[in-house]
């Protein structure tokens, strides 16, 4: 017996194990394709005819005939054999009963949002978008923002190579609205801020504000104090109290940030409220009248006011999420809980 026929012997018995190993059609065909298409193992060893001795040649070519013949065979067996696996595993059992698709849900960020909107659209209010990147006379010129605030220094606000932010509050939105309406406005405008901070449980590089803005005549702090107190109840129930504290914002005059009482506690003193029975939740005032001039608004005719609340502090307290990271590291874990 010559070299060649051993080395066939050797391959039909690799071929045909290979082939019992098989678990689907493509991996038969791929047995095929190594032992008899033309760049496979058999023409290889045909191409060698010329080594074998002359009285040898009939036995070798026997060998070859029979080989190929053997591994043909075991072929259409296996195919034949993952094929109809294949079928029955694909056949359609009616009876069984659906697959429910998994389909998500809005993120708790984005129903807080949609929460607020909400809200204040049952009190009249249009809701706006304007855009995340902004420029410096929107984000802080036009909001009476002097030059050298803290607020626009780089270490604080995120800038392009080309000037222009990240915008830091929603507030532009007031400028972009009063530039292209006429009073009176009444709109709220969510959206995602960015600002330098280093996070930690209470504070993120990027979160979201809803921004409401009302201009008429005659609009008073009266009115602004009842927008909110009627939101806090709509929010998170009458038991609610909201407080206005004195405070300092360059296009609102006079400027106040405002407390829900904690909705944890019920205002007693918790370690959420860190014991004062109150949970800041943003800023607000009567729009300035420097504010109402750079629009081109006749501040003896017009009067409003402009507030800005953080959406995920407000997730928090209606959720009792204790630290605001979680809200951002997309574990489904969480997320499936709202
Ligand atoms: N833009 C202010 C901030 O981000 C909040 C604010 C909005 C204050 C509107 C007054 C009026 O802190």
């Amino acid at each position: 017996m010559n070299s060649i026929i051993a080395e066939i012997e050797r391959a039909v018995a690799a071929a045909k194990a290979a082939l019992d190993r098989a678990a689907s059609p493509a991996e038969a065909e791929a047995v095929r394709i190594e032992y008899l298409s033309r760049n496979g193992l058999f023409p290889a060893l045909s191409r060698r005819m010329g080594e074998v001795p002359p009285e040898e040649r009939r036995a070798t070519g026997t060998a070859f005939n029979t080989g190929r013949t053997e591994i043909e065979a075991a072929l259409e067996a296996a195919k034949t054999r993952l094929t109809a696996a294949t079928a029955a595993e694909e056949a359609l059992d009616v009876t069984l009963s659906g697959r429910r698709g998994r389909i998500g849900h809005k993120h708790p960020i984005s129903q807080m949002a949609d929460e607020c909107v909400r809200i204040f659209r049952r009190m009249g209010f249009t809701p706006m978008e304007g855009p995340e990147i902004e420029d410096v006379y929107h984000n802080f010129d036009a909001l009476n923002t002097p030059a050298d605030h803290p607020s626009r220094d780089p270490q604080d606000t995120f800038y392009f190579p080309d000037g222009r932010i990240l915008r830091s509050q929603t507030s532009p939105v007031q400028i972009r609205v009063m530039e292209t309406h006429q009073p009176p406005i009444r709109i709220v405008a969510p959206g995602r801020v960015f600002r330098r901070d280093t996070p930690d449980a209470t504070h993120g590089m990027n979160f979201h504000q809803i921004e409401g803005l009302s201009i008429d005549k005659n609009v008073s702090m009266a009115d602004l104090k009842s927008v909110l107190q009627n939101f806090a109840w709509e929010m998170f129930g009458e038991k609610v109290n909201i407080r206005l504290r004195p405070h300092f914002f360059p296009f609102t005059e006079p400027s106040v940030e405002y407390d829900f009482s904690c909705v944890v506690c019920g205002g007693k003193g918790c370690s959420v409220c860190k014991n004062s029975g109150y949970i800041e939740i943003a800023g607000a005032g009567m729009v300035d009248p420097a504010v109402l001039k750079n629009v081109g608004y006749d501040p003896e005719v017009w009067s409003g006011y402009a507030f800005g609340m953080g959406i995920e502090r407000l997730a928090m307290l209606r959720y009792r999420i204790p630290d605001l990271r979680l809200l951002y590291e997309n574990d489904l874990r969480f997320l499936e809980q709202f």
